[in-house]
């Protein structure tokens, strides 16, 4: 039995920082951002978008065309979550009038819960091919103001429907897991930032590919040569080639520079604007790759490494499927990247600024730019979402209490 990828989604934030205004302010030289850290622009929520309206942005373009009432489970993934119990992917659910039937979960361990989550469905599908279901990663990565992380924020969502006979990616059986308790990164709940030690961090994710890289052939997993393209976690772009060379370094494999290059350039094209996603990631790594190459990559294999710090990693392989190209939404990712509005440095701290407050009294949020449901904000400790302009073949029901806006 097939199974994997059918559908896959992007969606990030109308506003971006130039980090060339970063540079300038931290007076920091463009270019350690631009070519040692491998990022130009980094995507910033304005306060009325947050994990659930990005995951449903990005849900509504990869279910265009599929049949809801096949969606059988929706695996919520995140590590911003929006509340302690209630999984932000239930908002989803109701956003998108999925079938009540629907089981919807959301799940974490940092960056590679979306990971785990994919592992999980792939399952569910192989025992009961007739189901499909859709995942939704959808992060903040936020770091200390002025701090050594904050070139490498970011925001974004990708949505996905896995399914048997897979119309974009087949996902191989093979996957080989890693875990390992550190402390290279983590987010305290009484914090709205990441502590982070980053160049730890850096030591643990290439340890945990190669852990997981072991793991995955003892699996059977596919030879290094077999691949034609690589996947990895981005947490920057630098990190994917400082990856990969560790990778083929340590694997005793005979590639030029230019030939790594190559096999993940693509892969890169969308993070370096809009910055690390976290549980995203890699998914955007693996959109941009469809959607940002010239060449057809019908039939041919694709390596995948994610890695979600404290730690876990997983490396698996998946096999493009032939006629991919005809599914993707190139043209509108690009506008959306295209259509992002600059923030001044100013702006860009207010938005930095604005956390929601933790006190519990009501409060509305402004109203800015946003794709078709904005976080209108909070009433009775209930976190109140619209939706701005729903297509009609979707209509958005009130939730039970009646506290719906719809505009
Ligand atoms: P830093 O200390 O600011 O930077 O931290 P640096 O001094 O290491 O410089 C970075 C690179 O720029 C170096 O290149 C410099 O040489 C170069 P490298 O040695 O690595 O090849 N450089 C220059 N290049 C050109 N011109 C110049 C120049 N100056 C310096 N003038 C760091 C960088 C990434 C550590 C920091 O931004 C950080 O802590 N980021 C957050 C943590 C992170 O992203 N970690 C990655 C691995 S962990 C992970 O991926 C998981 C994660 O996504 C979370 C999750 O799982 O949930 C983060």
């Amino acid at each position: 039995m097939r199974v994997g990828i059918d559908s896959l989604s992007l969606y990030t934030p109308g506003y971006y920082l130039d980090l060339a205004l970063l540079a300038e302010r931290r007076n920091t030289p463009l270019l350690k951002y631009v070519k040692g850290i491998g990022q130009e622009r980094m995507a910033v929520p304005a306060p009325d978008e947050d994990v659930v309206t990005m995951g449903a942005n990005a849900a509504l373009q990869t279910l265009e065309g599929i049949d809801r009432t096949q969606i059988d489970t929706l695996i919520f993934a995140t590590e911003s979550g929006v509340d302690q119990s209630k999984a932000a992917g239930i908002y989803v659910h109701r956003l998108l009038g999925l079938p009540s039937r629907c089981r919807t979960f959301e799940v974490k361990q940092a960056c590679c819960s979306s990971t785990a989550a994919l592992q999980m469905a792939l399952a569910s599908v192989a025992l009961k091919p007739s189901r499909k279901a859709l995942i939704v990663a959808s992060d903040v990565a936020r770091y200390g103001f002025g701090s050594a992380g904050e070139p490498t924020q970011g925001a974004g969502a990708i949505a996905m429907v896995v399914s048997a006979h897979p119309r974009l990616v087949e996902i191989h059986p093979a996957c080989g897991s890693y875990t390992e308790d550190v402390m290279d990164f983590w987010r305290p709940n009484y914090m709205n930032e990441a502590v982070v030690d980053g160049k730890y961090s850096i030591k643990m994710y290439l340890k945990a590919l190669m852990e997981s890289w072991h793991a995955y052939c003892e699996e059977g997993g596919m030879a290094l040569g077999e691949f034609s393209r690589f996947c990895y976690h981005l947490p920057f772009t630098r990190m994917a080639e400082k990856a990969h060379r560790h990778l083929v370094r340590n694997t005793g494999t005979n590639l030029s520079a230019e030939q790594q290059a190559a096999q993940i350039d693509d892969t890169l094209i969308y993070n370096r604007l809009i910055g690390n996603c976290y549980t995203a990631s890699l998914y955007v790594g693996l959109l941009s790759l469809l959607e940002g190459g010239e060449r057809d990559l019908g039939n041919q294999h694709v390596g995948m490494f994610s890695y979600g710090s404290g730690c876990m990693g997983s490396f698996f392989g998946g096999t493009v499927q032939p006629g991919y190209r005809a599914l993707l939404h190139a043209r509108r990712h690009r506008d959306m990247l295209q259509a992002r509005e600059a923030l001044t440095f100013e702006r860009y701290e207010a938005f930095y600024n604005h956390v929601a407050q933790r006190d519990g009294s009501d409060y509305q949020n402004p109203r800015n730019h946003t794709g078709a449901y904005r976080f209108a904000g909070v009433s009775d400790h209930k976190r109140l979402y619209e939706t701005l302009n729903a297509p009609a073949d979707q209509p958005v029901e009130a939730p039970a209490d009646g506290d719906f806006v719809k505009v």
